[in-house]
């Protein structure tokens, strides 16, 4: 990043840069652990073309909104939404669309570092051989001895959670962002070599009809309620993260391209990952339905069973775990940012606060695969129950607001001088998704996952 000395931000140096960034934040266990899961929990196909058409109507534009909110802003979040609420002399009640997505970051980030740290745990199990030679049963039994013990889980926890700290508090994301350049790159090329590992299984035509075979009964009404908020988890949209990335993004560059850019390169990454996973599935007599543990239940096999798998297996988990802290930086710069720039805190003094109250609320994550797995709210654990309310409603309405305040509340001549894009349909086209279709898509899921509809 370089600094402008006009705004109290630094900037990315380049379009490069944000492209990078963003997709940082977008590419992360969203993709490659939730994905597959969620779409072996909800049926298959039907959910994945829901999750697709949401990408495309709901999730491009509210990315182009988002990003544009923040360079227009200036500011981290909650004080680019009183900033704009000012310039378009609107109701103060939309400073709180800032506040729902710092709160949100927190709550998200709190089990994310839980799971991430599962991730990390795998890379010392891939470097010990744990998976050598070894067959679906005893690659469940390792996992499910894992989570059962908190005290691993509080460890692993605890160390990703320093680590993003860390990262935000001596803001070298600069040098997070650049490994992004290494990061995505390889992490298709090991997919790819995932999937290829997939095809030699005699169950890999079976993933793929899992995977894209359309049969609209197995969608519940809560599955196109999941399909929706995923398209947010995973675009990292509805929260505040792009705007604050939008924030530091140069004048001269086009929004869109950008946008459509790392919407790609997300959507591609996820679809992989299922690919290379619902073979194996299959192969090993698991279900597609096992929740959050199917990659770690899964891959493994691959990797101890085939040529290289060892180095193979060291380096996906590895790149994981970068994956997932380039998310995680984001999810907790909303927070810090505005403790910085609005409380006066110090950087490390504002990662510290946060940090800890995010750790702490993790441990709520941490016991309910354990000690509190019986423990249910609405027929949920803590986990489940936290992924609901933050990727099914908390990211849903935020996206809900920014397309409304885009589309309805900022002046015209805000948002197109803004977008600058190249020519005038493509404006207009944004403009019809922002103010009319994506907001309706939103409504008129909830209408249905109410039982209105
Ligand atoms: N998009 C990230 C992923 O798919 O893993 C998760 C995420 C990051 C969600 C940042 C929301 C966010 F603001």
């Amino acid at each position: 990043m370089t600094t402008n000395t006009q705004t109290t931000h630094s900037h990315w140096s380049s379009r490069f840069a944000f492209i990078l960034a963003a997709t940082g934040s977008a590419v992360g266990l969203g993709n490659i652990w939730k994905f597959p899961y969620i779409t072996g929990e909800n049926g298959g196909g039907a959910f994945v073309v829901v999750y697709l058409a949401c990408v495309l109507l709901i999730g491009i534009p509210i990315m182009i909104a988002e990003t544009m909110l923040g360079r227009r802003g200036q500011r981290n979040p909650i004080e680019t939404m009183e900033m704009l609420t000012e310039e378009a002399q609107a109701d103060k009640n939309w400073h709180y669309l800032g506040w729902m997505g710092v709160i949100a970051g927190v709550l998200i980030l709190s089990y994310y570092s839980v799971i991430a740290g599962w991730a990390s745990a795998y890379v010392l199990k891939a470097f010990t051989g744990n998976f050598f030679d070894a067959d679906a049963t005893a690659i469940q039994t390792l996992f499910e001895n894992f989570v059962a013990s908190p005290m691993q889980l509080i460890f692993w926890h605890s160390l990703f959670m320093s680590a993003t700290m860390w990262i935000v508090a001596r803001g070298v994301n600069n040098g997070l962002e650049k490994s992004v350049r290494f990061l995505i790159p390889s992490l298709f090329v090991l997919l790819i070599l995932l999937v290829g590992y997939a095809m030699t299984t005699d169950s890999y035509q079976r993933g793929l009809d899992f995977m894209f075979n359309l049969d609209f009964s197995k969608l519940t009404r809560t599955s196109v309620l999941t399909a929706m908020g995923h398209a947010f988890f995973t675009l990292s949209l509805g929260m505040g993260a792009i705007m604050v990335y939008g924030a530091y993004l140069p004048k001269n560059v086009s929004i869109a391209k950008t946008a459509y850019l790392v919407a790609a390169a997300d959507t591609v990454v996820a679809l992989l990952a299922g690919v290379a996973i619902f073979p194996l599935v299959f192969e090993h007599g698991l279900h597609p339905a096992s929740g959050a543990g199917l990659i770690f239940q899964t891959l493994p096999i691959a990797f101890g069973n085939m040529t290289g798998g060892w180095f193979i297996g060291i380096l996906f988990f590895v790149l994981l775990v970068f994956a997932a802290l380039s998310s995680s930086i984001s999810l907790i710069e909303p927070a810090v940012a505005w403790l910085v720039e609005n409380k006066n805190f110090s950087r490390e003094k504002a990662c510290v606060w946060t940090g800890l109250g995010t750790w702490f609320l993790g441990l709520g994550t941490v016991f309910s695969f354990n000690i509190w797995k019986d423990v249910l709210f609405f027929e949920r654990t803590i986990f489940q129950l936290l992924d609901y309310i933050t990727s099914n409603l908390m990211l849903p309405i935020g996206g809900f607001c920014i397309a409304v305040f885009a589309g309805w509340i900022m002046k015209r001549e805000h948002t197109e001088s803004e977008l600058e894009m190249p020519c005038k349909p493509s404006y207009t086209l944004w403009r019809a998704l922002i103010r009319y279709v994506a907001p309706a898509s939103i409504f008129l899921v909830f209408l249905h996952v109410i039982g209105v509809l």
